[in-house]
């Protein structure tokens, strides 16, 4: 089969589906990529054409098809440990705060809004086992974490991950302590995978089941995929599930500036952590 190649039309049509059910806005000029992003589908389904796909999506009982194609043109770019400054922020000031202002309590939620295969929460759980270890053991933890792919949900849950993925970021000392080689592959122990509650959480949708008064919200690199509006009904939502005390942490290329003014950088935290003032 020759390499297809996508028409303005079946462009225009698939970019109006992936921004329906994602809020994902693919760009001008970006045929290429999904091109070769849709391709491995095309085979899958044995399609000839992308026009055919878009029939197949929009035929009855396409759902399934347009979940992959969705799937498809998320990109999950992530890596154990990722953005020193954000990890740095919650051992040395978000952690402590929390527990001092909560040590009675006894108790944390957090919630990994965009987790993709899992290295987020995973890095987040070792940070809190190694530097807090009584939080980690002893503590009641939730820890919500979510995608909207089905794929990433179940890439999270099994914590298995290749050696180039271990490579990025996942420092020796820990993946001794912490994972367990599965043949080619490593695996995170139970101890943290038992921790994670692995859900799926499409960010346009009506979030369901979310506890509210959520300690700590990670929605780190996502936002960047979305246009000005979506951004400010995400934010506004997160404010109705955070704590009072609570933080949310974005990317470090993510703002709430001139998005959401009820939201303000923590002062101390070098980083992308937000708390709310109303
Ligand atoms: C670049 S990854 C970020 C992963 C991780 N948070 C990090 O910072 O390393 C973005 C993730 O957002 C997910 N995503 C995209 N649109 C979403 C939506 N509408 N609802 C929930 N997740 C979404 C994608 O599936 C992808 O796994």
């Amino acid at each position: 089969m020759t390499a297809q190649t996508i028409a303005e039309s079946a462009m225009k049509a698939i970019s109006e589906i992936v921004r329906q059910e994602s809020a994902i806005v693919i760009d001008e000029g970006k045929d290429y990529l999904v091109e070769t992003r849709l391709r491995p589908l095309l085979r899958r389904l044995g399609l000839e054409s992308f026009d055919a796909l878009v029939d197949q999506v929009k035929s009855i009982g396409g759902a399934e098809v347009k979940r992959a194609v969705v799937e498809a043109l998320t990109t999950n770019e992530t890596h154990f440990f990722r953005d020193e400054k954000f990890y740095e922020a919650l051992r040395e000031g978000i952690f402590p705060q929390l527990i001092e202002d909560l040590g009675s309590r006894r108790e944390l939620t957090m919630w990994c809004a965009a987790c993709s295969s899992g290295q987020e929460p995973y890095s987040v759980l070792m940070l809190l086992a190694e530097d807090f270890p009584e939080v980690f053991r002893d503590w009641k933890l939730r820890f919500i974490v979510s995608d909207l792919s089905r794929e990433m949900q179940d890439r999270t849950r099994e914590g298995v991950y290749a050696q180039h993925e271990i490579n990025r970021g996942l420092p020796a000392k820990l993946l001794v302590k912490y994972c367990e080689r599965e043949g080619a592959h490593w695996r995170m122990k139970s101890e943290l995978r038992d921790k994670l509650d692995v859900r799926e959480i499409n960010l346009v949708k009506p979030w369901m089941g979310l506890p509210h008064a959520i300690d700590i919200v990670f929605m780190r690199n996502v936002l960047i995929y979305f246009d000005l509006d979506t951004k400010k009904e995400i934010l506004g939502r997160v404010k109705r599930v955070l704590a009072p005390h609570g933080t949310l942490f974005l990317g470090a290329a993510e703002t709430t500036l001139n998005i959401d003014r009820s939201f303000i950088r923590h002062e101390r935290q070098k980083t992308g952590c937000y708390r709310v003032v109303e």
